[in-house]
């Protein structure tokens, strides 16, 4: 059996896998582009279980286009708050104002011009909310696929998404959305990553060739990962009268444009008097950070930062996890 003939014969068995497998997830049951493109931005590096409570409260809050197009930026970043990868949240708008003006897309090709959208976003709600035969391949369908092959390609060189995709658009089936949650579902829950795959309830148990080898976990073959750079921070939660000091992020780069405790230059001390401390770490993608925080009585208000109240702090400052460690810090 030749690889497009054993993915043939795998097309059916996944979607009546699919059928009575599936998890309930609150963006699955709708064709609905709105509710489909949000849930795919948002389940971008993002695993599921994160992403389900905040689905269901964005959609609360903006429930249609128009409503996110015209929200303010402040309020949207608001409710991205802790889900990390804020530029998605940027994006969603500006394109949501995009679509405001001219109309939500219809085609592969104007999905993916939205801002925010790349090839596997672009594939997913075409194929979900329109039934297209556009391939959404990311690193769970390539681990799956390159287990049922048997395929040792080296899934970390450029062009091997496409080459899959170009490989699934032979055999995609009329139930384009179903199949492409279909390959994200075998990946999420049972052709598991780190962590044996749970072969005996796999649908392609009989076909897949890398079970037959016996040994599924040699699949994917990757490239050997980049050590994080480490940075060091010293975190000041400087308190005055009830009141907390902020800065604004640089509108570039990591975390931009969110609000967070000041990095101090020099020693705390110098600041007032310090009550307490603690360290803390939080890893991004390309970057590790080591912070040591410190809870300080602030001697002055000192003008360089903003001062807010937990109240505040709560309401209208976006604020990354990162920085969780230190929120307690906040009374
Ligand atoms: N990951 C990305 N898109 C998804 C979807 N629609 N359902 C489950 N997991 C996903």
């Amino acid at each position: 059996m030749d690889k497009l003939e054993r993915l043939k014969s795998a097309v059916p068995l996944l979607l009546e896998w699919y059928r009575v497998c599936k998890r309930d997830l609150p963006w699955r049951g709708t064709h609905d582009f709105y509710r489909i493109w949000v849930s795919e931005i948002m389940l971008q590096q993002t695993r599921v279980e994160a992403v389900k409570d905040y689905y269901l409260r964005f959609l609360q809050k903006f429930p249609t286009v128009e409503a996110l197009a015209d929200a303010d930026e402040g309020e949207v970043l608001k409710a991205w708050e802790g889900l990390g990868y804020y530029s998605r949240a940027r994006n969603l708008q500006k394109a949501a104002k995009l679509i405001k003006e001219h109309g939500v897309p219809t085609t592969y090709e104007g999905v993916r011009a939205l801002p925010g959208v790349g090839d596997y976003t672009a594939g997913a709600i075409s194929s979900i909310a329109y039934e297209l035969p556009c391939p959404a391949v990311d690193g769970n369908v390539l681990r799956i696929l390159t287990r049922l092959l048997a395929d040792d390609t080296n899934i970390d060189l450029s062009g091997t998404k496409e080459q899959f995709a170009a490989l699934l658009k032979q055999v995609y089936p009329k139930e384009a959305g179903e199949f492409c949650q279909a390959l994200m579902e075998l990946g999420a829950i049972v052709c598991l990553p780190g962590g044996p795959p749970q072969c005996l309830v796999c649908p392609w148990r009989e076909l897949c060739l890398a079970r037959l080898q016996g040994d599924a976990e040699r699949y994917p073959v990757r490239a050997p990962k980049r050590a994080r750079r480490v940075e060091e921070h010293t975190v000041l939660v400087l308190r005055y009268e009830g009141e907390y000091a902020l800065v604004r992020r640089e509108k570039k780069g990591l975390l931009a444009g969110l609000w967070q405790f000041p990095f101090a230059e020099g020693e705390p001390a110098t600041y007032g008097r310090v009550l307490e401390s603690k360290t803390a770490t939080h890893i991004f993608t390309h970057v590790k950070w080591h912070m040591t925080g410190y809870l300080v009585e602030a001697k002055e208000k000192f003008p360089q930062f903003t001062w807010a109240s937990r109240e505040e702090i709560g309401e209208k400052y976006a604020f990354p996890s990162a920085f969780k460690a230190f929120r307690g810090w906040v009374k």
